[in-house]
């Protein structure tokens, strides 16, 4: 673990271990070779053992993976981290971790992903993992179910997706471990630029690294982070389940990781003037922002993301549209993207109705507050003027 400031940590961390004859490659190489062979076999036994670090078979260990799981474990500040193929497959390993198996429960955020609500009301309920959905921001809800259900682990995102709520991971983590739960917090929003959950009590951070750690639309990863030895349960259980993140897909993600800090500030400081200018906007009904001091967890935001800003993601509700409105809009849109993802260098606009929150019954996305009207915008790096442009236009377009 590093004590070095955040902006260092993401240039330096996880370094190359290659030396070749004395000599270190400054960048990390990638690695594509599938399979080891040791110098000695007992070397490769003792890998098999578990006895010693090295590298055997790629489902097991490969050293371009290894560094970049090296990297986000220094700056979310774990132990160990590992990396998986998507985000959805690491949400699926951190709750396995935590103890989601047949007869036991969990008490999740209802505001989450799409896929991750999903998971856990459809998938693991099929295998006999009862999950008790609640508004994390209500202390009372939260302590009631947690009281009730005794999970094997409570479940939120530090910035929720798509409605922006901000969790109070301190309140949680220790509400949580008074009832013998973990702690699983998918920070995939918030990045380690904003806070560290790891530090506030949290037992398992999730990532999905598709998103801002990467960042360039360029790469499918999930990382979860932790203490040594669940995440060394987590790598037992990967040789057997897969999922595992290929190297280029590390590589690439290390690669987008060294500037996270800077596009970090650049997302926050654009969010801001962006959630500002909406707003002001008349066919504007509602802007989530953290930023926004009107926002419920605004103060809790101050405290937990310590003045670095309040992330790049906003959601609003364009007043009064339905479906067809918002595809109107979203049509018009000439800079900003509409695609199905977010956290990238470029501005992306998404409809969670029909996409992020597809999964959810009509009922379900209405009582979360995800109403037909709900847009869902990743603020890039451009400059914050020319998004705001583009905005405009589009909302003028609606007439
Ligand atoms: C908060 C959050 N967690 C997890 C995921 C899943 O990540 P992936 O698409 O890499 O599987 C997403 C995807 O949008 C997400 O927004």
């Amino acid at each position: 673990m590093s004590d070095r400031r955040f902006e260092t940590t993401t240039v330096h961390a996880g370094a190359t271990e290659d030396n070749l004859g004395g000599f270190r490659p400054v960048s990390e190489p990638l690695h594509l070779a599938v399979s080891y062979v040791a110098d000695e076999m007992a070397m490769a036994d003792a890998v098999f053992a578990g006895e010693r670090e090295g590298y055997v078979y790629g489902r097991y260990g490969n050293p371009t993976v290894r560094a970049f799981e090296r990297a986000v474990a220094d700056l979310e500040g774990g132990e160990d981290a590992i990396a998986f193929g998507s985000g959805m497959a690491a949400v699926h390993a951190a709750l396995l971790g935590a103890g989601a198996w047949q007869g036991r429960t969990l008490v999740s955020a209802g505001d989450v992903y799409g896929a991750t609500y999903a998971l856990q009301r459809n998938l693991l309920s099929e295998q006999g993992v009862r999950t008790t959905f609640v508004d994390a921001a209500d202390r009372d809800q939260v302590r009631g179910a947690l009281e009730r259900e005794r999970p094997a682990a409570l479940v939120c995102e530090t910035i929720s997706n798509p409605l922006l709520k901000v969790a109070d991971l301190c309140w949680l983590a220790e509400a949580a471990h008074a009832v013998g739960a973990a702690l699983v917090v998918d920070h995939t929003f918030a990045t380690p630029y904003l806070a560290r959950p790891l530090d506030l009590g949290a037992d398992y951070v999730v990532h999905s690294a598709t998103k801002y750690i990467a960042g360039h639309d360029d790469v499918m990863a999930g990382v979860v982070v932790g203490s040594a030895q669940p995440i060394d349960d987590l790598r037992e259980r990967q040789k057997l389940l897969g999922a595992n993140c290929g190297p280029q897909q590390a590589w690439l993600a290390l690669r987008g990781m060294r500037t996270l800090a800077l596009r970090m500030a650049q997302h926050c400081a654009n969010a801001s003037r962006v959630a500002e200018w909406l707003l002001q906007q008349d066919r504007v009904a509602v802007v989530n922002y953290p930023g926004l001091p009107a926002h419920p967890q605004h103060e809790l935001a101050e405290r937990l993301f310590g003045g670095r800003g309040f992330g790049g993601m906003i959601s609003f509700d364009l007043r009064g549209a339905d479906k067809p409105q918002v595809f109107q809009f979203m049509d018009a849109l000439q800079l900003v993207q509409p695609a199905t993802t977010l956290g990238d260098v470029f501005s992306l606009v998404l409809y969670p109705a029909h996409s992020s929150h597809r999964a959810l019954p009509p009922e379900t996305r209405r009582a979360l507050g995800i109403g037909d009207g709900l847009v869902r915008l990743s603020v890039g790096i451009e400059h914050a003027d020319d998004i705001i442009a583009d905005l405009a236009q589009a909302m003028t377009s609606l007439g």
